[in-house]
């Protein structure tokens, strides 16, 4: 066991939340296989990889997996209450937390929707769906641009995508909400119990949308979803459904708190703003620096498969490793001077995706959709003046629940 790294990164720190970026810099150069800490119950504690490079490797490396239950015999783990079920059934078969050979057969499925040609003809109903969430905000005064805007456009986006009819789109968000709350790592047992209740609604709900898609009758993610089953690819109801309500997820929460963490942080570089505002940076570059500079998701997390060492560090079996994205978009190894945002620096080397076979597979769409965003925004407010945030409470995603900006 590397002692040296022991007890090294405490992630639910409130000045790690604020900002882990000086944090990751030690750790890069002091402890690049660090063990985190965290008092959420339940929670043993996990390696964490700071540097580029070893991201790289170990989310490439076969040795580090998804499914526990690979790992240890079924009565390791505690019985799951049963009003706790609809909850942690709906999750077991998310595409995220499979391996092969289980995990290329959900992926495979859903391909031919992401892919970059299919989503550039999505554009104009893209626009369309920020143009009406840029309509809702009043015309003048402060607003949360979470709550009124990057969390409710990202969640109709994904809800689009999935065929969920408009009026239904106010519903699905009130879901969404109080089930993310109860997946994440710090939450409270009345939180799980709401979500999962929410859970059980949610897929009622997809269970009457997937009835309504006949074979052969759209091209909408839910239709290839529906003719996967149909066409023998062995996808079960329970996997249809799990897929559906998974898209909802991946979906939605980092697209939205890319807006808050990009907004925050051109308002603290007005220059870049004002250079992406006239023309003189093409929407791609920023989107690309953005990802990097303040990724939506910090960690990807694996569990080892086997007893290995990785980075002369002995790991056990069942152990887990975070993969830390975010230090790893600031490693001076790779992106010259990372603390600052450069908005020219046309690099997308960024890891904000991940990489290996759980690669985000909504990439495309994830740039498309902010490209658009940013310049709609930077046409509403030509003067970005943020005046307040809150941050979200999370190891996995870095983001916030409130930015105050002025509009008029
Ligand atoms: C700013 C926006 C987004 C970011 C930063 C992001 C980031 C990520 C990351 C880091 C992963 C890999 C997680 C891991 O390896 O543990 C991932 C997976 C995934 N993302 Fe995204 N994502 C975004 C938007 C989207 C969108 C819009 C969709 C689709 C509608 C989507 C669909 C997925 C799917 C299906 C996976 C699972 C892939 C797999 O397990 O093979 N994402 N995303």
């Amino acid at each position: 066991m590397n002692q040296v790294g022991r007890a090294a990164f405490r992630p639910l720190d409130p000045e790690v939340r604020e900002d882990p970026y000086p944090i990751y810099a030690r750790l890069r150069r002091e402890h690049p296989m660090a063990w985190a800490t965290t008092p959420a119950s339940g929670y043993l504690g996990f390696w964490f990889v700071s540097r580029y490079h070893d991201v790289v490797a170990g989310l490439k490396d076969n040795r580090f997996g998804r499914e526990l239950a690979k790992v240890f015999p079924p009565d390791a783990f505690p019985p799951i209450p049963d009003e706790h079920k609809p909850l942690y059934g709906m999750i077991a078969n998310w595409m995220l937390f499979k391996d092969p050979p289980d995990h290329a057969r959900l992926r495979r499925i859903a391909a031919p929707v992401f892919t970059l040609r299919t989503v550039t003809a999505m554009r104009p109903r893209l626009e369309e769906l920020v143009a009406a969430a840029l309509a809702r905000l009043p015309a003048s005064g402060t607003v949360d641009i979470v709550s009124d805007f990057s969390s409710p456009l990202s969640i109709d986006i994904v809800s689009d995508l999935l065929g969920v009819p408009e009026r239904d789109h106010p519903l699905i968000r009130g879901w969404v909400r109080e089930i993310t709350l109860a997946l994440d790592l710090v939450r409270t047992p009345e939180r799980i119990l709401a979500g999962s209740a929410r859970a059980r609604e949610l897929i009622e709900y997809f269970r009457g949308l997937v009835a309504a898609h006949k074979r052969g009758t759209g091209v909408t993610l839910m239709d290839l979803l529906v003719q996967a089953r149909a066409d023998g690819e062995y996808l079960t109801d329970d996997e249809l459904l799990a897929s559906s309500v998974f898209f909802l997820f991946a979906g939605h929460e980092a697209s939205s708190l890319l807006i808050g963490n990009g907004l925050k942080a051109l308002a603290a570089n007005p220059a870049q703003y004002a250079a992406f505002r006239d023309g003189r940076v093409p929407a791609k570059a920023l989107v690309s620096e953005l990802m990097r500079y303040d990724s939506p998701q910090q960690i990807a997390f694996r569990h080892a498969l086997e007893d290995l060492e990785f980075r002369g560090t002995r790991i056990r079996k069942g152990q887990t490793i975070g993969f830390g994205l975010g230090a790893a978009n600031r490693d001076p190894d790779v992106f010259p001077d990372p603390d600052r945002l450069d908005l020219a620096r046309d690099d997308s080397r960024h890891l904000a995706f991940g990489i290996g076979i759980h690669t985000c597979a909504g990439s495309n769409l994830a740039n498309l959709e902010a490209e658009i965003v940013f310049s709609e925004l930077a046409k509403r407010l030509p003067e970005l003046k943020v005046v307040g945030h809150e941050r979200q409470e999370s190891i996995l995603v870095r983001g916030l629940t409130k930015l105050f900006v002025e509009v008029g």
